[in-house]
């Protein structure tokens, strides 16, 4: 799982109204060259989207977001998620996770909340909010104490193909996540030739990153 993550270092971060846009949404995500999806628990549809990919695109790594509770990662593990991360830490959480066999990156934004991870066992970690919680600098701060124990991030919010870059950068940075070229407007709207559009776009700043 890290290694794919590793290789497109870019996380989109989907919120789905409807399971119907699943598979059309994967197609324009493929068509601009991502083989990654991140499906948020936040929709009645996320569970249903989730298991539509993981039975019809088996070349995707589909993962599960927004994951707050033991009862989240044991029905996003059961409808084929592959990966699972959380906008924070709930150590009941990462434990199911684990019980489960589902690879869990939960969120941090304070070296209290790095160290807590860590004690956890965990060492690819969200950074959420990005942007609000010190964005590159915070990340640079962070890597001074904590590089050396090999943790990553994936930092999340307020990410776009303009900052990409400086984030990716950041030798603890492992991927970024967005949502920006996923949009739900976007979604709602049936623009799948925008999201490929916007996918290619990001990918190729990520690629010069
Ligand atoms: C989220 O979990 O909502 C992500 O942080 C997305 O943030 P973004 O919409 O700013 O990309």
């Amino acid at each position: 799982m890290i290694d794919r993550i590793l290789a497109k270092r870019i996380v989109p971060v989907i919120v789905l109204d409807d399971a119907a846009s699943a598979e059309p949404l994967a197609e324009a995500l493929l068509a601009g060259g991502l083989d990654i999806m991140e499906i948020t628990f936040r929709t009645a549809a996320a569970e249903e989207s989730i298991r539509r990919i993981a039975n019809r695109f088996p070349e995707i790594l589909v993962g599960a977001g927004t994951l707050l509770d033991a009862d989240q990662v044991k029905r996003a593990k059961d409808a084929g998620a592959q990966f699972g991360l959380a906008p924070g830490l709930n150590p009941k959480t990462i434990e199911v996770a684990r019980e489960v066999g589902l690879p869990f990156s939960p969120g941090v934004m304070t070296p209290s909340d790095v160290e807590r991870a860590l004690s956890e066992g965990c060492k690819l970690l969200k950074f959420f909010p990005a942007e609000t919680a010190g964005g590159v600098p915070m990340l640079k701060a962070l890597a001074g104490p904590y590089g050396h124990t090999g943790v990553k991030f994936i930092p999340t919010g307020g990410i776009t193909s303009a900052n990409l870059a400086s984030y990716l950068k950041v030798p603890v940075v492992a991927a970024i996540g967005g949502s920006w070229f996923v949009d739900k407007a976007l979604v709602a709207a049936g623009n799948w030739s925008e999201i490929t559009r916007l996918t290619r776009e990001a990918l190729a700043a990520a690629q010069d990153a």
